[in-house]
């Protein structure tokens, strides 16, 4: 039976695209509030005996949660066989540590309330530092797509000469990843993070490269405090400005204008969560990534 793909409302283009490429079904989702607030969803379709994805980016997480699990609910209710969420972003993998006494491992327990009630996870790029993997949180099967072939494409194609710049060691991951698929060096910052918005960042000497357009690449841009520093810094002792790639353009309020009033030459992102920088696109990666969970594991 072939996958039916169900959008968490807001995510329709998003379920369309993934059914296209997966060669799935889309069943729409009838979605209001009732008049006190509460959330009223209603399946549109049959998904009984069927592998369900939900399409559900996760930023702003505590904005859908609820519902998602109320949808999943719904879904499992009509019969459908297994769910899996598709979250191009997954939140709440930052405080992946007590920082400080009195608070809690929140990434560990957003896993564990995702993992009660669906059945698979396909993300891209989750914020994995202190947790290596997803599956030290999650306790489903999950797969997490890796953005940097998509984005040294971009790359390869639209920037002359690059040289990639991670803000910080924990960005050598990906950084080193897209530098050595777009076949150009990449440097690493040091950076320090002093509170949620404030960040300091210090960038390495980049004479060596003077010839070459810097492309500073990060994972999420939230408060994009740590690309406003890194661009100042590249703009002070580049002669050319530099590109910002993200992947995850979360962009808090007012962050986007402000990265913008910094002065790079560009910034794309993913479209991983929608946002008019979205350029490169990650979606046909996702598409693969459920076929393969979606596929039932052989009894042994
Ligand atoms: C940090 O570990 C991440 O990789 C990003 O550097 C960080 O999330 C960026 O946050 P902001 O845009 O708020 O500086």
């Amino acid at each position: 039976m072939t996958m039916a793909f169900v959008p968490y409302p807001g995510n329709e283009a998003l379920a369309a695209d993934l059914a296209a490429a997966c060669g799935g079904v889309v069943i729409a989702v009838e979605h209001r509030n009732f008049p006190d607030g509460e959330t009223y969803l209603r399946v549109c379709g049959d998904v009984s005996g069927r592998t369900v994805v939900i399409a559900c980016g996760l930023d702003r997480p505590d904005a859908k949660t609820l519902g998602l699990y109320l949808l999943s609910s719904t879904l499992r209710a009509l019969g459908a066989r297994r769910l899996i969420l598709a979250a191009p972003y997954l939140g709440y993998m930052r405080q992946d540590r007590v920082f400080r006494d009195g608070e809690g491992v929140t990434a560990r327990y957003f896993a564990q309330l995702l993992s009660g009630f669906l059945d698979g996870l396909v993300t891209v790029d989750p914020h994995l530092h202190r947790i290596h993997d997803l599956s030290e949180v999650y306790s489903i099967p999950t797969r997490a797509v890796a953005a940097a072939p998509a984005i040294a494409a971009w790359i390869a194609a639209n920037v002359e000469a690059p040289v990639v710049v991670g803000p910080d060691v924990e960005s050598e991951q990906w950084a080193s990843d897209v530098a050595r698929r777009a076949g150009c060096p990449f440097v690493l910052s040091q950076k320090t993070r002093r509170g949620d918005r404030s960040v300091e960042v210090a960038v390495p000497d980049l004479q060596a490269w003077r010839d070459r357009t810097p492309v500073l690449i990060d994972d999420i841009i939230s408060t994009a405090k740590t690309m406003i520093a890194a661009v100042r810094h590249v703009r002070a002792t580049m002669p050319k400005a530099p590109v910002c790639a993200g992947v995850h353009a979360v962009f808090a309020e007012g962050a986007y204008q402000d990265l913008l009033a910094a002065g790079p030459s560009r910034i794309v992102t993913c479209n991983t969560v929608g946002h008019e920088t979205n350029a490169i696109d990650v979606r046909p990666a996702i598409a693969a990534a459920l076929a393969a969970l979606a596929v039932p594991a052989i009894p042994s």
